[in-house]
């Protein structure tokens, strides 16, 4: 098979499709053909040995993907070759095969691209435990989403229409300013402007925003802190901009604010019973179609390191994509 190689943490251009063995199918797991891997911000560092964990060399990158039961193990049960399924990995998703324990794989609707499929649980989950189980976002409450194009972000927004809140999406362009309204944002503002905070608080009719979701970081969080409403919250997701930012303690004082942090990577071993619940609402509403999850540039496998660019550009729209033959 072939797979993404990392034999050096190296920029993009330094990392090559190689020839692998088949993955082997040991005692509880499932083999899976791969149509569908994301390619996230996460992704980008650690290929270049960036990311705060590192991951042995050599290896092939990719956490989240979709595609069809190849082989099951005789000990596993609920999966048989040619159900779609989605899962997610530490790493090994850039490959058309991959070995993972059963429970790293979840049912795939049957009417779910591979493509949304790939896209799915990460951001959504992550932006559901976010609002829901640690901001208590409710419906009629302003949420301001910064990055709002971007794949953590865009899945903020869908979330947050869902929960009922007012949705104010900030993003750096026009076309990401569009595509936001376009997967639900009731208003958009331009966050690289000198005075956003103003048009911020004309959208909020003085209040400002009651819940921020910032996978963002740098000034902007800061100044998005000093805009946030009475008793707001302000979620602590990313740090996109390459700064992580520090925020004086008088002003959550002042604002009776809060911040909060979100790590998707701990939610499952640290509240098991939230993590089941929220999987069980994001699977819901995967399969009724009341959550759509966006699919942002698909490319072709041969061309993986496009995917990686244009994320790196900043100007990827949504999840990039990785579709394989
Ligand atoms: N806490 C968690 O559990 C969790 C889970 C998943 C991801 N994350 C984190 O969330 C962040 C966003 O991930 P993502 O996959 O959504 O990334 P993404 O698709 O690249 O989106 C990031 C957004 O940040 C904005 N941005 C501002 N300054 C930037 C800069 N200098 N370079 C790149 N983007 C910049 C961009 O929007 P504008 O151009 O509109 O400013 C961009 O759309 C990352 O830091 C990631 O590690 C955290």
């Amino acid at each position: 098979m072939r797979a993404v190689v990392v034999e050096h943490y190296d920029s993009i251009d330094g990392i090559s499709i190689r020839e692998k063995d088949l993955p082997e199918v040991a005692a509880g797991e499932v083999r899976v053909r791969i149509g569908a891997a994301a390619v996230g911000f996460v992704d980008g560092l650690k290929v270049q040995g960036l990311y705060q964990t590192k991951d042995p060399l050599p290896f092939v990158p990719g956490t989240e993907f979709a595609g069809t039961v190849d082989s099951v193990a005789d000990d596993v049960a609920g999966f048989k070759p040619g159900m779609p399924v989605l899962g997610m990995t530490r790493s090994g998703a850039l490959a058309e095969y991959i070995s993972v324990p059963s429970a790293a794989l979840k049912h795939l609707p049957a009417q779910v691209p591979f493509e949304a499929g790939a896209s799915f649980q990460a951001n959504y989950l992550t932006g559901l435990y976010a609002l829901e189980a640690r901001a208590l976002l409710r419906a009629g409450e302003t949420l301001l989403v910064l990055g709002a194009a971007g794949g953590v972000g865009i899945a903020a927004v869908q979330i947050g229409k869902l929960m009922g809140a007012r949705v104010i999406a900030a993003a750096s362009t026009p076309e990401k300013r569009a595509f936001a309204v376009r997967h639900g944002a009731d208003e958009t503002v331009d966050y690289t402007e000198a005075n956003w905070r103003d048009t911020l608080k004309t959208l909020t009719g003085g209040h400002g925003p009651d819940v921020i979701y910032d996978p963002v970081g740098g000034e902007v969080s800061l100044q998005a802190f000093r805009s946030i409403a009475w008793l707001g919250r302000h979620l602590v997701v990313g740090f996109a901009s390459g700064t992580i930012p520090a925020l004086a303690f008088n002003l959550p004082l002042l604002k009776g604010g809060a911040l909060l942090g979100v790590d998707l990577a701990q939610i499952q071993k640290r509240e098991p019973e939230t993590h089941a619940r929220l999987i069980a609402q994001l699977f819901d509403w995967l399969a009724s179609g009341k959550l759509q999850p966006v699919v942002g540039k698909v490319v072709p496998f041969e061309n993986f390191r496009e995917a990686f660019k244009t994320m790196q550009s900043r100007s990827a729209l949504g999840k990039m994509i990785i579709k394989f033959p």
